[in-house]
């Protein structure tokens, strides 16, 4: 069992392929409660992956530089392990819509089922920021869309760097 503590470390997991404004959103609330936030970036394994796990971390290291409690790391495997090697036993999940409910609360219950006093704590992220995705992004950035405003502005530079690399190749 943890001890409270002044010490607490939160995690934010996600596979923020790319990071986009709603995930900085709810790091930064995150960032005004907990002592310490962990920016977890792993591989969703049902997923295919624009941009490698190095490419991830350091996008969202770029867009958090100015926030000094926050940390990003990477992991692989279970996060409960992760959990368990920082010594951390809080999540923190964005809830954007009632749809995210269903999926959010089998998944925490699923991460306490794992390790017992996991706790996952859920924040709403700005209202213009709930209808936005990782994938709705990338899919109007590969169809020529303007998606400037949904994601950071190194991001922005990163994806259409990303996606006239990809078009050239094709
Ligand atoms: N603003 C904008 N978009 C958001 C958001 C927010 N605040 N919160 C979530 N999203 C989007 C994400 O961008 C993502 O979009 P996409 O599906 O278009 O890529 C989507 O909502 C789902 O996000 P999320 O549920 O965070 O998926 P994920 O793949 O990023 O993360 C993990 C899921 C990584 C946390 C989960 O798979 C995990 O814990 N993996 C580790 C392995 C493990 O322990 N498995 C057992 C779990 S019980």
């Amino acid at each position: 069992m943890y001890k409270k503590s002044i010490d607490l470390i939160a995690v934010y997991p996600g596979s923020f392929d790319p990071p986009t404004r709603g995930h900085i959103d709810i790091i930064n609330r995150a960032s005004k409660i907990f002592p310490r936030v962990v920016v977890a970036v792993t591989c969703n394994y049902n997923k295919k992956h624009m941009f490698s796990l190095e490419e991830r971390v350091s996008m969202m290291k770029e867009a958090l530089f100015k926030v000094n409690n926050v940390k990003v790391e990477s992991f692989s495997g279970l996060l409960v392990n992760y959990l368990d090697n920082i010594k951390s036993f809080c999540i923190i999940r964005g809830l954007r819509a009632l749809s995210d409910f269903e999926y959010e609360f089998q998944l925490a219950l699923m991460n306490r089922k794992l390790k017992e006093d996991v706790e996952t704590v859920f924040l709403m992220p700005d209202r213009e920021h709930t209808f936005l995705s990782s994938s709705m992004v990338r899919e109007i950035a590969f169809l020529g869309g303007n998606f400037k405003n949904f994601v950071p502005k190194n991001i922005y530079k990163k994806i259409i760097k990303k996606i006239s690399k990809e078009n050239k190749s094709v």
